[in-house]
């Protein structure tokens, strides 16, 4: 059988779900609306023990339970694809699969809730944890600020990390962000709750990022 190759279908996907469309591209790494075989290959890196935090340390990811194996990785995927729905004003996930090298390193979704304030959107990521801490993370956040203030409109980017996760919130801290305040969180675990302009960001955008297909999204986002 002949193998479909990741952008055709993502393709044929953005004409019926523009997120699949969204593509932003810096540096050799890219965040593109994840297929079912990149979401197969982040599910492998989910299950694998320690593939994303150090074991032990799983209640810095907020919720995630800390298995292993067939059921993390079927948990993750029946997560990943919950976030598959038609985009609206009220509420629309774009999930985006992070490639670099060809492979898919992780994941990072930028999204709107019905709760939120009008113009404001919500970040959350993670990466494979062989590939933490050379810099990827805070580019990849840079990245989607692009697509959010530079593209999309957002007036206000918020996101959250555990109080002893010191990886995230040095991310958010050197993109701009600041606290706005702590709440308790799953498990007891404080979460810190921060904020970013586009002003902040500006001081700190990334050169030569590159947005492709926001025209289709932008629409179905603004009703
Ligand atoms: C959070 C995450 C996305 C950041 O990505 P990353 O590639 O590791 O981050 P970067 O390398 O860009 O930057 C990490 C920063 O934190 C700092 N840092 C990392 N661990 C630290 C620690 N234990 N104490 C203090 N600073 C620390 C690094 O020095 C770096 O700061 P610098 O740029 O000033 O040197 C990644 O670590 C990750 O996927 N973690 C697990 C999932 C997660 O926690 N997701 C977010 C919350 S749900």
């Amino acid at each position: 059988m002949a193998e479909v190759d990741a952008d055709l279908l993502r393709a044929d996907l953005a004409a019926l779900y523009p997120q699949y469309g969204l593509r932003v591209a810096h540096a050799g790494t890219v965040l593109v609306g994840p297929t079912d075989e990149e979401l197969l290959e982040l599910a492998a890196i989910v299950a694998e023990p320690g593939g994303v935090v150090e074991p032990g340390r799983e209640r810095e990811l907020l919720g995630w339970p800390s298995d292993a194996g067939d059921a993390a990785a079927r948990r993750f995927l029946e997560w990943a694809w919950r976030l598959r729905e038609t985009p609206g004003a009220v509420r629309w996930r774009a999930p985006l699969a992070v490639i670099d090298g060809g492979r898919a390193l992780g994941l990072a979704v930028l999204s709107h809730d019905h709760h939120d304030p009008a113009g404001t959107v919500g970040t959350s990521s993670w990466l494979a944890r062989a590939e933490q801490g050379r810099g990827l993370g805070r580019r990849v956040r840079l990245m989607l600020l692009e697509l959010a203030f530079g593209h999309l409109g957002a007036a206000r980017a918020v996101t959250n990390a555990a109080e002893d996760n010191a990886a995230s919130l040095r991310v958010s801290q050197r993109c701009g962000y600041r606290e706005t305040h702590r709440a308790a969180g799953p498990d007891g675990v404080v979460e810190v709750h921060l904020a970013v302009t586009p002003a902040a960001w500006r001081r700190r955008r990334l050169a030569d990022v590159e947005v492709d297909g926001v025209d289709a999204f932008r629409a179905a986002i603004a009703g």
